[in-house]
């Protein structure tokens, strides 16, 4: 039993494998929080509380309750207008006109079976118990699920809110979960960034204030990743603890952490509050999207290591997680907008035979679209551009031995197209006011049925009248002028949410209702990278900027929170199209294969040798592959910091392991630049093919190694490999 209630201290242990989470129901009947860390036994954890709450005041409760400081009690939800004054985590405008709440411990139940939460995406798998809170004074209540899982260090969380009175109530706030952490000597680490520069690291103490990350996009966004990490002051990458707080969620989100006065640190978050508010009648329940909490105090590589476990064992779809991807080649930078069937059928054969399976057409196939100013939401062949159809190539492909993929982006549309023509209220927007016109497009209403409808329904029917084996799904704009003709004016401000459950609809109908397709994700590269679109898309095109140099770091931002399976990193060609900058074919490739790897050029100005090679790369990643899939990350120099970028892959079992060195710019006369591998077994000997040698796993931790980058004026931008095999 992975989770346990202690009656006779009230008291609730949640075991994962190495950690536990604890609270208790106190004297005055809150759920209180007590622990979460590494593992412990069930003692009791009253002798923690001190704060004004402490259950050691001699006072009967309900005199003691009057005493009270409830902002130095540590709810697991934290609640409004009754003496908390931290960030609540429900917030909730009662029929009279008030926002106070009160709520109780009201009981439990422990569910072996996890309930899917409706019309969102959720981990999987688990024991889960729900905790059943009820205000003392109206009829709202909440419901925390917790999920915890024997093998995992991840406790998953959320809330329902419900209003069971006979009047309505409005929620101005509803996050999934709060959370207590002792004092305040704590960083938040967040992943900031933009269009082609996402998921850059950036380490901030929390103060006495409150420190926040959100989107307001309807989108989870290239700006913040919806994924913060608290970190001990002194964690670094191995020594210390550190929690990673992942929300599944792929709209307007906010996650914020309070160095309270109390001296405590609170956590809490989810759908963002900002421009929100949601209307319930008499009995309506509101779902909150989940949040993962991972757990180390292995440093920032093993909470990130318990977070990539979590989701590759219990979120991404079981179907493809774990099987071998395809190796494409994708014709996006090679061609853009601008090709014919004879272009494309000779960038296939061009690279027929070399190990590469798959071959995408991107963006530019469908009604009118040369630019990208038209065309979209028109899903049918333009066949005046692709002589002979879809058909036609598809067969070409095939016959090369090849799977055949294809671009859309389901959820725009072109003001230059028929249905807008036909339909144009489907577009998002605000009758008698401007539209905002990022990349010329606008964006279909996904809160409204009908639209969606209408998506699925011409995607589904591309999908299903043609052999297709792959869809890459792009999404290219954010949503501004948040608005739709499909609700009254109170509900106005549920637009973001309900754009999240359109999202979630669409991806069921076409990602699930499609079980024998391989789905990517991709959003202008990473601008919607989130655990949300990883439970249905095993991988997700990381970043428009696919110059190596650049990946070091985009690649390392996002291995933070997302497992290498999850990141789709392709070789391009040179002077790379967004940078400008020459690295070679080698580098390109070793840098391209630390995730889902591929290829993203015109094939036919490749040379005899490029050709040659990518036959050895496909033939190097495959054997690789299952380290990419199955293995331990440990990530070892820091391209943020330094010159130089490294990290190693350790199969579970510690018998294979594969390290990358990267050095970024060269030098006259250079220091040997030490790595010290780590993620071996010491006791283990490790044949290392590159050195010829035999080695212990202690010798090669704690002695090293020194990559070998070319010697004497070999350049910038080089790598060295190492591999390691079990003798
Ligand atoms: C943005 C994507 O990130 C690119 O890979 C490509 O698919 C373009 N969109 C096509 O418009």
């Amino acid at each position: 039993m992975a989770i346990s209630f202690d009656r006779s201290t009230k008291t609730f242990y949640l075991d994962g494998r190495s950690i536990t989470y604890a609270f208790t129901v106190n004297s005055y009947g809150y759920a209180e929080h007590l622990y979460f860390g590494k593992k412990i036994s069930h003692d009791p954890l009253f002798f923690t509380r001190g704060g004004g709450m402490g259950d050691h005041e001699p006072l009967p409760p309900e005199v003691r309750r009057g005493y009270a400081s409830y902002d130095m009690m540590w709810t697991e939800c934290s609640f409004h207008g009754t003496g908390d004054y931290r960030e609540p985590c429900v917030l909730v405008e009662n029929a009279a006109g008030d926002r106070l709440s009160d709520l109780l411990f009201a009981g439990y139940e422990i569910l072996s079976e996890k309930p899917r939460i409706p019309g969102m995406p959720s981990s999987r798998g688990g024991e889960t118990l729900v905790l059943h809170l009820a205000d003392k004074f109206t009829a709202f209540s909440a419901d925390l699920y917790y999920t915890v899982w024997e093998d995992e260090d991840v406790i998953a969380r959320r809330a329902v809110y419900r209003n069971g009175a006979d009047t309505p109530a409005k929620l101005r706030r509803a996050y999934s979960f709060s959370l207590s952490l002792p004092g305040q000597e704590y960083d938040a680490i967040s992943f900031y960034g933009g269009w082609a520069r996402e998921r850059t690291p950036e380490r901030t103490p929390i103060g006495h204030h409150v420190y926040a990350i959100d989107s307001k996009r309807c989108s989870s966004s290239a700006s913040l990743n919806p994924f913060l990490v608290i970190a001990g002051r002194h964690t670094d990458e191995d020594r210390g603890e550190a929690i990673g707080v992942s929300l599944v969620y792929s709209s307007s989100f906010v996650l914020k952490a309070q160095g309270t006065g109390g001296g405590d640190t609170l956590l809490t978050g989810g759908v963002n509050d900002f421009d929100f508010g949601y209307h319930m009648e008499p009995g309506e329940e509101f779902y909150t999207p989940e949040v993962l909490l991972a757990y180390s105090d292995e440093g920032l590589g093993g909470m990130s290591r318990a977070m990539h476990d979590l989701l590759r064992d219990h979120l991404i779809q079981p179907r493809y997680v774990k099987s071998s991807r395809p190796l494409l080649l994708n014709n996006w930078e090679g061609t853009t907008f601008h090709f014919t069937y004879e272009k494309l059928a000779a960038i296939v054969d061009a690279v027929k035979g070399t190990g590469i399976d798959t071959f995408v057409l991107d963006d530019g196939w469908f009604g009118k679209r040369e630019d990208p100013s038209s065309g979209l939401g028109d899903w049918f062949v333009n066949e005046q551009k692709l002589e002979g159809g879809l058909d036609r190539l598809i067969e070409h492909v095939h016959g090369a031995g090849m799977k055949f993929g294809l671009w859309f982006e389901p959820e725009m549309i072109s003001e230059d197209s028929e249905i807008y023509r036909a339909h144009p209220d489907y577009a998002i927007g605000v009758p008698g006011r401007d539209h905002c016109r990022t990349r010329q497009q606008l964006m279909m209403d996904l809160t409204r049925a009908d639209v969606r409808d209408y998506i699925a329904d011409s995607v589904n029917k591309i999908l299903h009248s043609h052999q297709i084996d792959y869809v890459k799904w792009d999404y290219n704009r954010d949503v501004t002028e948040q608005y739709t003709l499909g609700l009254p004016p109170e509900r106005q401000s549920e637009f973001a949410y309900r754009f999240a459950l359109g999202v979630y609809d669409l991806f069921e109908r076409i990602v699930e209702g499609n079980p024998d397709i391989f789905f990517e994700g991709c959003a202008s590269g990473g601008a919607r990278f989130d655990p949300a679109v990883l439970a249905y898309f095993p991988q997700i095109w990381t970043s428009d900027d696919s110059d190596a140099e650049e990946r070091t770091k985009i690649q390392t931002g996002t291995s933070y929170a997302y497992p290498l399976s999850s990141m789709a990193c392709h070789l391009s060609s040179c002077p790379n199209h967004q940078t400008g900058r020459t690295e070679s074919f080698a580098t390109r490739a070793d840098i391209a294969h630390l995730g889902a790897t591929g290829y993203e050029l015109d094939s036919t100005k490749l040379t005899e040798e490029e050709i040659a090679a990518i036959r050895e790369q496909t033939a190097e990643y495959r054997e690789m592959e299952d380290l990419i899939l199955f293995g331990d990350l440990y990530r070892i120099d820091d391209p943020f910091t330094g010159n130089y970028f490294s990290e190693a892959i350790v199969s579970k079992d510690k018998s294979r392991a594969y390290l990358i060195a990267y050095r970024r710019l060269g030098g006259v006369n250079s220091e040997a630049h030490r790595v010290k591998m780590r993620g071996l077994d010491p006791k283990k000997n490790y044949f290392v093919p590159e050195l010829s040698l035999i080695l212990s796993g202690a010798t090669l931790m704690n002695v090293g190694l020194i990559p070998n980058f070319g010697g004497h004026a070999s350049g910038d931008f080089r790598t060295a490999k190492f591999h390691f095999e079990e003798k």
